[in-house]
C-alpha cells in the first residue's frame, strides 16, 4: 500500500545522511516502528506524507511513484498524520470547526461536514467537547481531539508519531482502547515498548538510517524499586 524504495534523505549540512538507502513497505495491519530519539522515526513519517522529499529513491503509493501533485493529494486523501505535537494540527478556535474543516475541505455540505465531526467525536468519547475552546483544552484532550480530525476524513491509513508522549497514564489507556478498535492500518512510531506491544503487532527497529524487523519476543530483566518493602513478589509477564 504504502511503501519506501531505497530512499536516502539527508537535511542541509547534516554530515550523514538521516536515511540511507531506506527500503520499507507496509504490509501488516498494526505496525511498530521504534528506535532511540534522533534516528530518523519523525523523518520517515515525513517522507511517507510529502512533507519532505528524498533526495534518492522513490514513495510508493498502491505500488505507484508519487512524483505529481495529483499523485500526492491521492495519497493524502488515504494516509492520515498525527503529528507529534497536537499544536501542529490543531488551528480552528472551537474543537467543532477543527475536527469539520477535513469534511469540508473533502467537498461535504457543511451540514454532512458537522454531522461527520459530531459522530467521530462521540466515536472518541469526545461528546460534548464541540464548543469547547481549542487551545485550552489539556495536552491529552488535544491529542484527541487531533486524532479526530484525522479520523473525520476516514482515512485508510493512519501515521502517528509519538503518541504517548506527554499524555497522563489514563489518556494513554484511551488511546490505546481506541487504536485497537479502529480497523484501518496503523504505523505508530514510538519508544515507548509497553505501548507498541498493546497496539501493533510486528515491530521494526531503526538503526544508523536502517530499518530492520524484530521478530523474536524477548524476555528481559527490569531493574526497579519499590518504595517500602522487602518482601518477594512476582510481575506478570503476560
Ligand atoms: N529540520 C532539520 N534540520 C536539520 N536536522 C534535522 C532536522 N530535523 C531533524 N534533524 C536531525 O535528523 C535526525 C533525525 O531526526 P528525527 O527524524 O526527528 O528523529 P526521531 O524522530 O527519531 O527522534 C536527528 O539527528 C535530527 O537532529
Ligand atoms: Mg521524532
Amino acid at each position: 500500500m504504502l511503501a519506501l524504495d531505497k530512499v536516502s534523505y539527508s537535511y542541509p549540512q547534516a554530515e550523514e545522511p538521516t536515511l540511507n538507502n531506506f527500503s520499507f513497505s507496509l504490509k501488516e495491519k498494526r505496525v511498530g516502528i521504534i528506535g532511540p530519539n534522533g534516528c530518523g522515526k519523525t523523518t520517515l513519517l515525513h517522507i511517507m506524507v510529502g512533507l519532505l522529499t528524498p533526495d534518492k529513491g522513490q514513495l510508493l503509493f498502491h505500488g505507484e511513484p508519487v512524483s505529481t501533485k495529483l499523485e500526492m493529494y491521492n495519497l493524502r486523501r488515504e494516509v492520515g498524520f498525527l503529528f507529534q505535537n497536537s499544536d501542529d494540527q490543531l488551528f480552528s478556535p472551537t474543537v467543532i470547526e477543527d475536527v469539520a474543516f477535513g469534511p469540508l475541505n473533502l467537498g461535504f455540505t457543511p451540514e454532512d461536514a458537522k454531522a461527520i465531526a459530531m459522530k467521530t467525536l462521540e466515536n472518541l468519547g469526545l461528546h460534548g467537547f464541540e464548543e469547547r475552546i481549542t487551545h485550552r483544552l489539556s495536552g491529552g484532550e488535544k491529542k484527541l481531539v487531533a486524532l479526530a480530525t484525522i479520523l473525520a476524513m476516514r482515512p485508510k491509513i493512519l501515521l502517528l508519531d509519538e503518541p504517548t508522549n506527554n499524555l497522563d497514564p489514563k489518556t494513554t489507556s484511551r488511546l490505546i482502547e481506541i487504536l485497537q478498535n479502529l480497523d484501518l492500518y496503523q504505523i505508530i512510531i514510538s519508544h515507548d515498548w509497553d505501548f507498541l506491544s498493546h497496539t501493533t503487532s510486528v515491530l521494526y527497529k531503526i538503526d544508523h538510517g536502517h530499518i530492520h524487523r524484530c521478530d523474536e519476543d524477548h524476555i528481559h530483566v527490569h531493574r526497579h524499586i519499590h518504595k517500602a518493602g522487602d518482601h518477594p513478589h512476582n510481575h506478570d509477564l503476560g
